[in-house]
């Protein structure tokens, strides 16, 4: 018995001892992948740069204390090694008052120098831009997307832009988030333009996001909500495309027109017939009919923070929906198929509480499945199709 535990602790110590050998390769290793698109190490405006900044000045400072230290250490290990034959103790540095006061007086210098850029990229972060051309985006925050009101954007009727998951903003202005939460605590972050910022119900929370340059169109920058939030949270995701000052103004022309209502007994009609019976319980879109009329339909709701109202809609407003590229907050492809599929079953796609949803109390976990035939799916999707 004694001797199989000693056999086997020689059998396994080696192959532990390989595996441990591995560690550092693997480690090594992982410096070398490429870097993934949401890293805050490769910022793309001057908020986000501050606070890469930040890191970098740590990161050097401390790779010269750990190079230091460990230095000396391997240095008086090899200086004060046991030599055979020489038994006389080495001399003993304890209670220094050199080496306790250096090394107090090092460490106060080193962190009142690394304080210094920390506390003014939180004053930066922290700042209300000011100015003419700041741009103001109400966000709220759902389980499980987010919902973005351009208060500044206004049609000639009073309507603004409202528009969801993807959010468009123009290059070099400061785009300052006003922001709450319809329902727990959430956290918007788009680590290439800023820090996180806690996305809370009942409270008002502030970010200003600044971007260099415009993004191709089929790249936009990725973020995501960074507060565990339940069951989609992975899937609480965030598009930012970033446009020159021309391209903004654009797309903020054509998001404010109506999208078109079909007329009554064309093919497109049946479609209109089963989206104005269901989804506009929770979704709204504004149309404008055969006759010029420009109609929103679905509920109107708000909720009030801090005294501030927001939008606070059921689902995401589908006004000119196929100028999106994804569904679900920014976490599927948009095409017909894949959007009958997420008719069809939405939480196939995406997990979801829609059983738990109450919308007499204003609680909406997630898109319920509607129970439409596959023919009426294919209506409905033509019809989104049109709201380009
Ligand atoms: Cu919202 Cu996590």
């Amino acid at each position: 018995m004694g001797e199989a535990i000693v056999r086997a602790r020689y059998q396994t110590t080696p192959r532990l001892g390989r595996l441990l050998r591995v560690v550092p390769v693997i480690l090594l290793l992982a410096a070398c992948s490429g870097s993934g698109p949401q890293t805050a190490l490769e910022p793309e405006g001057p908020i986000a740069r501050d606070i890469d900044g930040v890191w970098d000045l740590v990161l050097m400072l401390a790779t010269f204390v750990f190079v230091l230290v460990m230095g000396l250490l391997v240095w008086a290990m090899w200086r004060y090694r046991e030599r055979p034959g020489d038994e006389t103790e080495p001399k003993q540095l304890h209670g220094s008052s050199v080496i306790e006061v250096g090394g107090v007086v090092f460490s106060v210098v080193l962190l009142a120098f690394i304080s210094v850029p920390t506390v003014r990229g939180l004053l930066d972060i922290r700042a209300v831009p000011e100015g003419d051309d700041v741009l103001h985006i109400q966000v709220t925050g759902h389980q499980w997307w987010w919902e973005f009101e351009y208060v500044d954007e206004t049609a000639a009727d009073g309507r603004t832009l409202i528009t969801a998951n993807e959010l468009h903003i123009p290059e070099d202005v400061p785009v300052y988030l006003t922001m709450t939460s319809a329902d727990v605590i959430h956290s918007f972050w788009v680590p290439v333009l800023n820090g996180k910022r806690d996305v809370v119900p009942g409270r008002v929370t502030n970010l200003t996001l600044i971007a260099d340059n415009p993004t191709p169109p089929d790249e936009p920058i990725p973020g995501q909500c960074a507060e565990f939030c339940g069951l989609a949270h992975a899937d609480m995701r965030i598009k930012v495309h970033v446009h020159d000052a021309a391209g903004y103004a654009a797309w903020v022309d054509e998001q404010l027109l109506p999208s078109e209502q079909p007329a009554p007994e064309t093919a497109l009609d049946a479609g209109w017939q089963t989206f104005n019976t269901l989804c506009t319980a929770c979704h709204q879109v504004t149309l404008e009919d055969v006759e010029g009329e420009v109609t929103t339909h679905g509920p109107e709701r708000y909720i009030t923070s801090d005294d501030i109202e927001f939008r606070s809609s059921f689902g995401p407003n589908l006004t000119h929906l196929f100028s999106r590229d994804t569904f679900g907050s920014g976490t599927f492809t948009l095409d017909a198929d894949h959007l009958a599929e997420w008719i069809d079953n939405p939480e196939s796609l995406k997990p979801m509480w829609a059983d738990r949803n109450d919308l007499a109390n204003g609680r909406v976990l997630g898109m319920p499945d509607l129970g439409l035939s596959s023919a009426q799916i294919e209506e409905v999707v033509d019809l989104l199709e049109t709201w380009r």
